[in-house]
């Protein structure tokens, strides 16, 4: 898909399709298209187009003009637009041009500069829209959108703009790959080889096998490996990019993705009704890779981390069973009372491993359990969290990218329902509560560093279409972490 920008007039581009957006009951933007096209769309407004939030309507254009179609596109309100509007409009407009058949298209943005939001939002909605996993299917769709044009004065800062949206939606998309990779075609090792794929000069990849994990006593994470004959792949990432800066700056932030690559339960074995959708389970992990493959791909001032626990969770004859003690790479033992309950396991030891980094904080993102859907649906993550100060910033990288953040609490009385009368601590804290216990015991790792959680078990994967966000694997994390990482100081 080819992007560019071009500052001529509307009624001079020759494309497939013009898309004009519209405000609610608002149809005199348009002037320049000449009294017959005003007349048409008149027309229009009195009866099948109002300018309604995402109302499209397709027609000919005017045989005076050079584009071939136009698409009217509603905004809805004025006083209620948003970033958030123009991105979910332009991934209806590309969805439905794609679907009539159009291959160039072009977008007039003068509306939408004149209300002082970026039209980038339209083509970074677009982008996201039109994505499609056929890598399963011997006949891929034919329909396919070539270029974007987007009709705008071009500039430096525009230019730049253009660069991150289009890297960071690539980045999607192959995050989204990944995840819709069924778990026989992106084992650990799949993901282990997609990773060393992503080496380049300002990012190195290295591969902890099990024998290494052993060695550094990651008894959690190989404890939710024993049940499969898939090794287990233990992937560390370090981006370096703030060269030169001070300490303080130069210190990383962590960032872990839950990595279980299929998530049966184990022993503990989840019912059959909808098992399949765990190859979803390392939708943490891919959010990881595609934040790491963005920012060494725009050369971002900061360093980073990135660390995937890969392993499958199966139930398999040495596999973990209930009632068993693991011993984390920090020391604190743990009584596993559900062997579904393995994405803390694993990330227990990711947390202390990334400790060793003296990191500025760890961020993990994880699909971490079924209480975070029942709570919140597909609307939002789950976030928790020790620092205030970094709990705001991605609340406000949240509200920026609309990938929303809802807070739940650490409340002190949580480290209740984790004890266990062996060990020093259990594993599952019961049905109540378990969205925030299961966040409380990666606390008891984080401890005093800083730390947030982020709980993407209802939004990694959506049920039905969404405006920019097709059935399937949404990606989620990556556009959330890179609009972090752009405002960290
Ligand atoms: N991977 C699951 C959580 C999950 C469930 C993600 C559904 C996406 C959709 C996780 O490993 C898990 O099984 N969690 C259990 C924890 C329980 C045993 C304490 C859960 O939430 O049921
Ligand atoms: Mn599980
Ligand atoms: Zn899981």
């Amino acid at each position: 898909m080819k992007v560019s920008v071009k500052n001529i007039r509307e009624t001079n581009c020759i494309c497939d399709a013009l898309v004009l957006p519209f405000i609610e009951r608002d149809s005199g933007f348009y002037k320049e298209f000449g009294t017959a096209f005003q007349k048409q769309i008149m027309k229009a407004f009195s009866k099948e187009f109002h300018g309604k939030r995402n109302e499209l309507l397709l027609m000919p254009a005017p045989e005076v003009i050079k584009p071939g179609r136009i698409l009217l596109i509603g905004l809805g309100k004025k006083n209620e637009l948003s970033d958030e509007r123009i991105r979910q409009a332009g991934g209806k407009a590309a969805v439905h041009l794609r679907d009539k058949g159009m291959k160039k298209i072009a977008v007039s943005t003068n509306l939408i500069s004149s209300l002082k939001l970026s039209p980038l939002n339209f083509i970074e909605g677009a982008l996201l829209s039109l994505y499609k996993f056929e890598r399963y299917r011997k006949e891929k769709d034919n329909k396919k959108i070539e270029s974007i044009t987007i009709l705008l004065k071009t500039s430096k800062k525009l230019t730049e703009e253009l660069k991150w949206t289009e890297t960071i939606t690539s980045s999607v998309y192959f995050a989204r790959d990944l995840i819709n990779t069924p778990a026989n075609d992106m084992t650990p090792s799949d993901l282990a080889k997609t990773a060393v794929s992503l080496r380049q000069k300002n990012l190195s990849v290295k591969i902890l096998e099990k024998k290494d994990a052993e060695k550094l006593g990651m008894g959690a994470y190989l404890s939710v490996a024993k049940g499969s004959k898939e090794p287990p792949k233990f992937i560390v990432l370090e981006y370096k990019g703030a060269k030169g800066k001070p300490a303080e700056a130069g210190k990383p932030l962590a960032l872990i993705g839950k990595s279980i690559t299929f998530d049966s339960g184990g022993i503990s074995l989840k019912p059959s009704d909808g098992m399949e959708k765990m190859k979803y389970d390392m939708a943490g992990g891919a959010a990881v890779l595609g934040v790491l493959k963005a920012a060494s791909a725009l050369k971002l001032p900061v360093n980073l981390i990135g660390i995937l626990p890969a392993t499958e969770n199966l139930p398999g004859g040495s596999a973990t069973k209930p009632g068993d003690v693991a011993v984390t790479i920090s020391g604190k033992t743990v009584e596993i009372i559900n062997t579904d309950a393995e994405g803390r396991l694993i990330l227990a030891d990711a947390i202390g491993y990334a400790k060793r980094f003296k990191p500025r904080a760890i961020i993990d993102i994880a699909t971490l359990t079924g209480a975070c859907s029942v709570a919140l649906g597909n609307e939002a993550i789950a976030m928790m969290g020790n620092d205030r100060k970094l709990l705001d910033k991605i609340k406000k990288s949240a509200d920026n990218t609309y990938e929303r953040v809802w807070e739940m609490p650490l409340f002190d009385e949580y480290k209740e329902y984790l004890k266990s009368d062996i060990a020093d601590i259990k594993n599952t804290g019961g049905k109540n509560g378990s969205l925030v216990t299961a966040a409380y015991f990666l606390y008891e790792f984080a401890e005093k560093t800083p730390w947030v959680h982020l709980d993407i078990a209802g939004t990694a994967w959506v049920e039905k279409d969404k405006p920019y966000i097709p059935k399937g694997a949404s990606g989620i994390g990556v556009r959330l972490i890179m609009d972090l990482i752009k405002h960290l100081k």
